[in-house]
């Protein structure tokens, strides 16, 4: 764990009220109302989330006890009962005027487009749930989508909730050997793909890549390959494990009942990179994920029944998850799914998306705020966008220009920017303003949402003062909270619940990030205090990039570090040691960014690779990693520099 250190307490001042007119019509519609249900809430929480589970789900079998924390951090959330995500997510909203109300909106990369009520997705998902039993699929099987963003990704992570098979869904842009290292891990038994999907005006084959995979019998556990037909690219099928999802799927009855599912059952595993080792499958259980979405979602975005939501993020990622499939579906809401990106050939893409489906709620990342400043105002000026109350930010903190400049030019200082902090491991968001309740400032998340135990402490566990920086941790469960790491408890245990233990010696939950709190408590989340890198908003170990330099033959050592990027939030710089008698030049820097690419995806590609003779270490071995963060960043290297072994390393590299 590194030190927190705030170089520059931002001063910022400026505040904005939540709109009078959505304040007066809100689910939460003052600050007043918000501290009420925290008040409600602290006072008896077991009482409160058994409330909201029994008012918000539906149950086949009641549960008997709201939360078990005898065995910390292991918690068990609505024992006793039984519930299933797809039925919350579709039956549930077939009795009345919602049947006919439109659940998915899909919007492909080269224009086409795709609707579907709720009757209808409940058809298509019982459908993929049935076909999914035919190849022999049961509860508890683990099956893994690797996909581009086509209906059919959400028709099958519903498929799998339906039956009770855990989904492990794997990022379309990860490399085949990504792929690979999570279908072993997890043990997968089939996998649904795509021949491919369409990308920045160009069709990109994924099937190859699970061919790839699972070749040399890489991935013993694959029985089946499940393959949607989106580019009609030709595409190779290998007979008896692979079939195509319309031949396989369109005869199906569309009557599959949802299996009743325990609680604490599994509902999906997704990876995300760490400090240390490969990427953790973060294991999130059925009801209390379910809860905490639903809940969220109603509350950070104000739900009404005529809102048209659209996430931007894409379903391989935990915010696709949670606010793209499951927390608008299980509320009977309207959500969009883009299988597009802007590019140079199509600049107001986002923005003529909201314009053709009159979108009221958007969700989308910093990274993609400041790239749509950088192509200035004149693009989505030329859209009509009236229809937008609520616009949301998560992934990284922003700036407050780019918040601003969201504000002003998509907002027309309309809507109240929601500033969203969480993670994969939260399932859902955490911290975050209530559009009719909570004045924002640029630049901070404001406050947690009510049940959420947040505070900013020392390593000791104390809270720090106002505008100290400290670790960001919950003090508390929650009903969303991660259940585990895949397959390795104990790794879970290291890497949440050791790090900081409170004064009653209960653990807390350590996110990994920095922060402060202002003298109105709102939290200014400073980004990771460990060795993740947030490229554009996406987790990547320093490790795993590691690993993936020193598995070229040419290369003897590497270290990784972020540096800052005005667009993407950080940038990756890789500093590298190459096997005795080789040199560095610029075509071998190429292939090293390449080899990256082919084994993690080209998102974890370096910016830059720095050739030196040899890294800054402690005497005991340690990279010190604080020392390429500076030389990196072009920054002077300061503080202790003492434990350095050789401090001639340090002359060399800053050359
Ligand atoms: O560092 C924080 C940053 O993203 C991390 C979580 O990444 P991931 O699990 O991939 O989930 C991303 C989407 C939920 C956090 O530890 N982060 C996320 N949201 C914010 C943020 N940092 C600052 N402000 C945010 N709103």
């Amino acid at each position: 764990m590194s030190q927190v250190t705030i170089e520059s307490v931002l001063q910022e001042e400026r505040v904005f009220e939540p709109p009078a007119e959505l304040a007066a019509g809100a689910r939460i519609g003052s600050m007043a109302a918000y501290r009420e249900l925290v008040a409600r809430v602290e006072a008896d929480p077991d009482a409160f989330w058994g409330e909201q589970a029994r008012e918000q789900l539906h149950w086949f079998e009641p549960f008997h006890t709201v939360l078990d924390w005898s065995n910390p951090p292991f918690a068990r959330w609505f024992e006793g009962g039984t519930t299933n995500l797809a039925y919350n997510c579709l039956d549930r909203h077939l009795d009345g005027p919602r049947a006919e109300k439109t659940a998915l909106i899909w919007e492909g990369e080269p224009g086409d487009s795709r609707r579907f009520s709720y009757r209808e997705l409940h058809a298509e998902v019982c459908k993929a749930a049935n076909a999914l039993k035919a190849l022999g699929i049961r509860k508890g099987d683990l099956v893994a989508l690797y996909m581009p963003m086509v209906p059919e990704a959400t028709i099958a992570m519903l498929a799998c909730a339906r039956i009770g098979a855990p989904h492990s869904v794997v990022f379309g842009g990860f490399s085949a050997e990504a792929l690979r290292d999570r279908l072993i891990d997890g043990g997968v038994k089939a996998v649904i793909t795509a021949d491919g999907g369409f990308r920045k005006d160009k069709a990109v084959a994924l099937k190859p890549a699970v061919d790839q995979a699972l070749a040399d019998g890489g991935c013993p556990t694959v029985e089946h390959v499940l393959v949607v037909r989106r580019t009609e690219q030709p595409t190779a099928m290998e007979e008896g494990r692979d079939r195509w999802w319309h031949e396989l799927v369109d005869g199906q009855s569309a009557d599959c009942p949802a299996e009743p599912m325990a609680s604490e059952d599994r509902l999906f595993v997704l990876y995300t990179s760490g400090s240390t080792g490969k990427p953790k499958g973060v294991v999130h259980t059925t009801a209390g994920y379910n809860l905490w979405v639903h809940l969220t979602f109603q509350w950070i975005f104000d739900l009404r029944e005529d809102d048209i939501h659209w996430c931007t993020a894409d379903v391989g990622w935990i915010t696709g998850h949670s606010y793209i499939v499951y927390g608008p579906l299980s509320n009977g809401a309207t959500t969009v799914m883009y299988e597009g990106a802007p590019r140079p050939s199509k600049p107001g893409a986002f923005w003529e998306v909201i314009e053709k489906h009159k979108v009221t709620l958007f969700y989308t990342a910093p990274t993609a705020i400041r790239a749509f400043m950088k192509s200035g105002r004149e693009v989505p000026d030329h859209y009509d966008m009236s229809t937008l109350r609520i616009l949301g930010t998560v992934g990284e903190p922003i700036n407050p220009e780019a918040w601003m400049w969201y504000r002003e030019v998509i907002g027309h200082d309309r809507c109240p920017i929601i500033d969203t902090w969480w993670q994969t491991e939260t399932g859902g968001v955490m911290i975050s303003p209530l559009p009719g309740a909570t004045p924002t400032k640029p630049g901070s998340a404001t406050l947690p949402l009510p049940g959420i135990a947040a505070d900013v402490v020392d390593s000791e566990g104390r809270s720090v003062g106002v505008d100290e920086g400290g670790y960001l941790a919950v003090r508390r469960p929650w009903p969303g909270m991660m259940r585990n790491v895949h397959g390795d408890p104990e790794r879970f245990r290291k890497s949440y619940w050791e790090h900081i233990t409170g004064a009653d010696g209960r653990p807390l939950y350590f996110a990994g990030d920095g922060a402060r709190r202002d003298a109105d408590g709102y939290y200014w989340v400073m980004g990771r205090v460990d060795d993740v890198i947030s490229v554009s908003g996406h987790r990547l170990g320093s490790m795993e990039i590691e690993s993936a330099l020193v598995s070229h033959p040419a290369v003897a050592e590497a270290a990784v570090v972020g540096r800052p990027d005005d667009l993407k939030g950080e940038g990756i710089v890789a500093f590298v040691t190459l096997q005795v008698g080789l040199s560095g030049d610029e075509a071998l820097g190429a292939e090293l960014r390449r080899h990256v690419g082919t084994e993690i995806g080209p998102i974890a590609r370096p910016d830059e690779i720095r050739f030196s003779g040899a890294l800054p270490k402690t005497r005991s071995g340690k990279i010190m990693r604080r020392i390429l963060r500076a030389l990196a960043a072009g920054e002077e290297v300061s503080g202790d520099t003492s434990t350095l072994e050789d401090r001639s390393v340090l002359d060399a590299l800053r050359v």
